[in-house]
């Protein structure tokens, strides 16, 4: 290339021309806040366009006896050009680390986030408590729907169509009534499904929600629970039944408990009794407290399942699981059973 004195490049190379070109690189790169930015400022001022490289370039047109004089400082210029961009590369590089160690850090001595955990609700522990006592003398857990068709809950077990003790139970209907299902008022149409599904012998609890047309209060809700229990076998007797609900009385409420018999009428046994506890650690003091009803199965709702009730008698007996829960543990308020605070469930432990 032909060069003159008054070509550009040549003009640039000038001391002073390399030091602003110098003060400008080291600004620039003091200036970069992260490494990007210093990525851009070397590319501008240490990069193939950038001024120094420039100056660098019309090195070549500048007569030999400047050469080395020139050379020497657009050298060391960009020497400390390049020093100044790694000494910032190495602090942005540590700054950088430590920012993401420090987003990173984890206080292991903290105290974790406490998390509330939920309860399973106490009427549900109860009726698997009660549930495996049976289960611990060889029953089954049977089930049934909640939506049941009126011949189960009525018909099968001995209340004739027009029997003034469907009136006993304030029954939820189903619209169209013609379709025949209601809401089941107790667990006891289980006993005839369980009859007809499993057949002869039988040993079954059937805990589960039944409805009936009350009101809310301290003592009522509409949706509650009953636990079932049905053995049907050769020879039982009403002593088999006593053994069978003394045995749950004193697994619920303590060696001390005992169970009383009164006579009394439903259509589903004969004879029949009201079921009373002994309750040997009453909060008020021990004391009897109905519980339940039970009695032997009724030969007609043996019959209504297809049993022979000359070679088959069987006995049965159900209890409120909220009663229950009311009296063993204290609950002076049956609403508190059905509001679904927490906090009522985790009175009775974490049991998950
Ligand atoms: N099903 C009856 C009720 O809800 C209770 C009962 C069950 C009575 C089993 C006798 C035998 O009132």
């Amino acid at each position: 290339m032909p060069s003159s004195p008054e070509s550009p490049a040549n003009a640039a190379i000038s001391e002073s021309a390399v030091d602003a070109a110098v003060e400008a690189a080291l600004a620039a790169v003091a200036a970069a806040s992260d490494t990007a930015a210093l990525k851009a400022a070397k590319s501008a001022h240490a990069g193939e366009s950038s001024p120094l490289a420039s100056l660098n370039a019309t090195l070549r047109d500048v007569p030999a006896d400047q050469k080395a004089a020139l050379g020497k400082l657009v050298g060391q210029a960009r020497g400390r050009v390049a020093q100044a961009v790694a000494a910032r590369e190495a602090e942005l590089a540590e700054a950088e680390e430590h920012a993401r160690l420090a987003a990173e850090a984890i206080d292991v001595t903290g105290i974790p986030p406490l998390r509330t955990a939920g309860a399973r609700h106490p009427l549900t522990t109860l009726m698997e408590d009660m549930s495996d006592i049976f289960i611990a003398m060889g029953w089954e857990v049977d089930e049934g729907p909640e939506l049941e068709n009126d011949w189960f809950n009525f018909d099968a077990l001995n209340f004739a169509p027009d029997h003034p003790a469907r009136a006993m139970q304030d029954t939820f209907f189903i619209e169209p009534v013609d379709r025949h299902l209601i809401l089941r008022t107790h667990t006891s149409p289980v006993q005839s499904r369980s009859m007809l599904s499993r057949g002869v012998p039988l040993y079954i609890v059937a805990p589960g929600r039944v409805y009936r047309t009350d009101e809310l209060d301290a003592t009522h809700t509409p949706v509650f629970h009953q636990m079932e229990g049905i053995a049907i076998d050769k020879g039982l007797t009403m002593a088999h039944l006593r053994g069978a609900l003394e045995h749950l009385a004193r697994a619920l409420f303590g060696e001390g408990a005992r169970i009383r018999l009164r006579p009394s009428y439903f259509p589903v046994t004969e004879p029949s009794a009201e079921l009373d506890v002994w309750h040997p650690t009453f909060r008020d003091g021990p004391r009897w407290i109905e519980w339940g009803g039970c009695g032997m199965v009724n030969p007609n709702v043996l019959r209504s399942a297809g049993i022979d009730p000359e070679v088959y008698q069987g006995f049965a007996f159900g209890m409120g699981i909220e009663r229950t829960l009311m009296f063993r543990n204290g609950v002076s308020d049956m609403r508190d059973m059905v509001e679904g605070d927490v906090r009522f469930s985790q009175q009775f432990g974490l049991v998950v």
